[in-house]
Formats: structure tokens, sequence, C-alpha cells
């Protein structure tokens, strides 16, 4: 019987070398180490951390989640326990994995975005920066600054200029036109984008007819998402030249190979993480078994192979 070649599952976001194309997504993933004793965190292509701000952060008050039919809210509010903190105490034990390392990062000013990728430069073992102008639960920053071409270009580019690594830009759903942003913070020297950030939304209990949120509105997470993360993952893809990693809804392989043949390079699994903690394992091992079953030796020859319809 003819023996089966292992498939390549390396990709390349930009100078980022992932040993395959699977991520976990800031916030959903914590800081990574917790999900040690759920399966080997190196058979990943990489971690997203949890967003990091200058200083520590409590977030938003409780509740701060909600179910939905097919998703999740929440307003965490950006809770971390601030870069230093994350250097100290985190870093350390993250450095010892083989997988990429990537920092979510957000501020208030353009100023806190570049305070922290240059400490977190410095501290080393960091392998790119996630720059976040797309979350929705909080008051300054965060999403204000991602539904604006000029500010996503303004922090892109003081990253950008402070960081010697890689620059992933993340990007918000929020917005009329999501091209226009994706080429503005390209244009300011991103090398990546990463898409999607969650949708504002919002849930009521009847019987109290009071927010179930006490943000009043939170962020859509999870399956609800995923068509509407696919077809605008499918947009940005085609008006950037720079890599683009998708992210919405994903819980299966199916759903990772729809976002790599529309063009992602790199997926990120969120919500998902929730509900089984050790998806991403599983499947770091189902892409690998769908690219032996398929005879495909290269995960890169289905990135970008859409038929047109
Ligand atoms: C509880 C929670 C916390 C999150 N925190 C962050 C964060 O700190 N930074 C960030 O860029 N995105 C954050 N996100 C957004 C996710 O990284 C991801 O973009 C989004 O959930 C869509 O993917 P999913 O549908 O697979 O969850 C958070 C999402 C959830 C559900």
């Amino acid at each position: 019987m003819k023996k089966k070649i292992k498939p390549r599952t390396e990709v390349h976001i930009g100078d980022l070398v992932l040993k395959n194309p699977i991520l976990t997504a800031s916030g959903t993933f914590g800081y990574g180490l917790e999900f040690e004793p759920f399966f080997d965190l190196d058979r990943l292509g990489g971690i997203v951390v949890k967003g990091l701000s200058l200083k520590p952060r409590y977030g938003n008050p409780p509740p701060r989640t909600c179910e939905t039919a097919s998703g999740m809210l929440n307003a965490v509010g950006l809770e971390n326990i601030g870069v230093d903190a994350f250097i100290e105490e985190k870093l350390p034990l993250l450095k010892e994995y083989s997988c990429a390392i990537i920092a979510n990062i957000f501020g208030e000013h353009v100023e806190e975005y570049e305070k922290i990728t240059r400490r977190l430069c410095d501290a080393g073992g960091v392998s790119a920066i996630e720059v976040n102008v797309s979350c929705p639960n909080t008051d300054a920053g965060g999403m204000h600054f991602g539904i604006d071409p000029e500010i996503t270009a303004r922090v892109t580019r003081s990253v950008r200029e402070a960081s010697t690594v890689p620059v992933i830009v993340k990007l918000s759903p929020n917005v009329t036109d999501i091209k226009v942003i994706a080429r503005a913070a390209e244009a300011a020297g991103a090398d990546a984008l990463s898409l999607v950030n969650t949708f504002v939304g919002m849930a009521v209990d009847a019987c109290s007819r009071k927010p179930i949120l006490a943000n009043r509105c939170g962020g859509l997470s999870g399956p609800a998402i995923k068509p509407l993360a696919l077809w605008l993952v499918y947009q940005v893809v085609n008006s950037v030249r720079i890599p683009v990693i998708g992210m919405g809804g994903i819980s299966s392989i199916h759903d990772v190979l729809e976002f790599l043949i529309v063009g992602a390079r790199a997926i990120q699994v969120g919500t998902a993480n929730f509900i089984e903690p050790s998806i991403s394992g599983r499947l770091v091992d189902e892409l690998e078994k769908y690219l032996l079953d398929s005879g495909i030796p290269d995960v890169n020859s289905v990135i970008g192979s859409l038929i047109a319809a």
C-alpha cells in the first residue's frame, strides 16, 4: 500500500511563520496557560492572548455575558492584568511553547498603544502584536478607533513604528464598509489584518423588562455570526494585498475550511473554546486528517481556492 505523506500545514502571515493556521481568539482563551490541562498547546499555530492594556482593568460590572439562541453576548469590558504583570507572570511561561504567541493590545489613546507595544517588544518572546481597534464594550478607545479610517491609520502607524514584530490590525464588523478601514490599515503599514471582532447586540429580560447585560449592549459572537464574518473576510481578502486572518463562529473543520477557501490565511477559534476547551487542538488534528484523506499535500493550496459561482 502506498504510504501517505504528512501534509504541509505551515502558513506565512508576512514574516510570521505559523506551524498551522489554527489560532485561538483573544479573550476566549485567557492567557493560554489556563488551557494547558485540556490539550498540548504546542499543537496550535498560535495563541492570541487576552487583550492587554497599559494598566490593569477590572472591566464592566456583572452580568456581563449572556447566552442567546445561537451565539453569546459579552460585555466583559477588556478586563486584564495589564501589560507589566503579563510580561512578568505570563510571558516567561508562554515562551516555553513553540507555537506563536500573539499579544492582543488596546488603549484609550494612540500613545498607549505605542507604549504597550514597546514594552512587549523589549521583553521579547512575543511573535506578533494584534491591535484591537474594534472592541464594542468600552467607552473610550476600542471600536471608537476602528470605525474611523483616519484613526485606524494613526493607531496602526504608531504601533508599526514602535514594533519589532509583525503587526496585525483587528477590524470591527460594526462599520458601513469594512473595506475602507481595511485599506486604511494596510496603507498605514499593517502587516496583516484579522477580522471579525464581535457584532454589537442586546438582550432583554421580558419579565423584568430590563437589559440582561449591565452594560445594556454587548458583542455577539459564536455560530450566529459565521455567515456574516465569512462575507466580511471574503470582501477584505479581495480588497487588500496583505494576509487576512479570519474568525467568527468557527466550531468545526468545515467552518475552518470555509474561511481558508475564501482566502483567510489563518483562522482563530473564539466562543467555541467555552463550549469545548480542547476544540482548537482537535481542529488541528482534523485539518491534518482532511488534507491527508483528500490527497492535498499543502494547506496553502486550499487558501483562496473559492470557485466562482
Ligand atoms: C468573552 C469574550 C472576550 C473577548 N475579548 C476580546 C479581547 O480582549 N480582544 C479582542 O480583540 N477580541 C476579544 N473578543 C472577540 C474575539 O476574539 C472574536 O473576535 C469574536 O468572539 C468572534 O469570534 P467567535 O465567534 O469565534 O467567538 C472577545 C470575545 C469574547 C466572547
